[in-house]
């Protein structure tokens, strides 16, 4: 990639460091891999689940990850927060080296840095819709928990279903529960796999709404697996897995 520091001439001559995160006008890399693979032993031999990816995202960009299912989007999305560790390769979150922290620092950073939407929601059972979304807050030292998490939880229109317990939820209202509580401690990346999965037309456009609100006020980056064309076409970027290789898509 250009970079003016890097032309003869200028910066490395005089001893400069090649400044990439505070050039005006350039966005510093937040998430970057490099040959990163995940392979996974079964009864029928190794499973290749990803091979070989390389991957830059800036902050502040927003990203679709598409491809068929079964094609290593959840595991993608899961090494690139930390949830889980490569085979081989490497990821950076925040310009940290994930393989350069602990369980713990990793869960820190986590914490820190990102807000992730499971496939399968992963909401707490003992904890109502609002007791879920406090729960971030709270853990971040959040003074008034509450009136934010019920404030995040009426942007997703389940104002009527504060003390449902996940059980007493449908999947898309569970679904937006975990979309409220991925956003409650503003994060500065939002990972979402398949965030519209469970929802209809109408509210999978707010939810949709809502995600690139977050984009635009907050300049988060988004990283977002998903099949839905509408949510895919709104991203700057489209990446398709094949093959446990990602591609760039149209
Ligand atoms: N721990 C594991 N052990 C064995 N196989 C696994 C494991 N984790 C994932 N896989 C396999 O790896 C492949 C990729 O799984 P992954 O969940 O990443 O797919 P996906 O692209 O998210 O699919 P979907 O669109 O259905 O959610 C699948 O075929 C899955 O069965
Ligand atoms: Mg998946």
């Amino acid at each position: 990639m250009s970079n003016s520091l890097s032309h003869p001439g200028h910066g490395a001559k005089h001893g400069l460091r090649l400044v990439q995160a505070d050039e005006p006008g350039r966005a510093a890399t937040v998430i970057e891999t490099r040959h990163l693979a995940k392979r996974v032993e079964t009864s029928e031999g190794s499973l290749h689940i990803l091979s070989d990816v390389d991957l830059a995202i800036q902050s502040g960009e927003t990203v679709a990850i598409l491809g068929a299912s079964g094609s290593g989007k959840s595991t993608l999305l899961g090494l690139l927060a930390g949830l889980d560790a490569p085979s081989s390769g490497r990821v950076s979150l925040a310009g940290v080296d994930l393989a350069s922290l602990d369980e713990d620092g990793r869960a820190a950073l986590r914490a820190q840095k990102t807000g992730f939407v499971f496939q399968s929601f992963q909401l707490l059972p003992s904890l109502n819709a609002l007791e879920n979304v406090m729960l971030p807050l709270e853990l971040g030292g959040q003074s008034d928990a509450e009136a934010l998490a019920r404030d995040l939880l009426a942007k997703v229109g389940l104002e009527a279903r504060l003390h449902h317990y996940p059980r007493q939820l449908s999947g898309g209202e569970q679904q937006r529960v975990a979309i409220a509580r991925a956003f409650a401690a503003r994060p500065a990346i939002l990972f979402a796999d398949e965030p519209t999965g469970n929802l209809d037309l109408a509210t999978g456009a707010r939810i949709i709404d809502l995600l690139f609100e977050l984009n635009a006020d907050q300049g988060t980056t988004l990283v977002l697996v998903t099949h839905d064309r509408d949510l895919a076409s709104r991203c700057q970027r489209r990446l398709v897995l094949n093959l446990g290789r990602l591609e760039a898509g149209a």
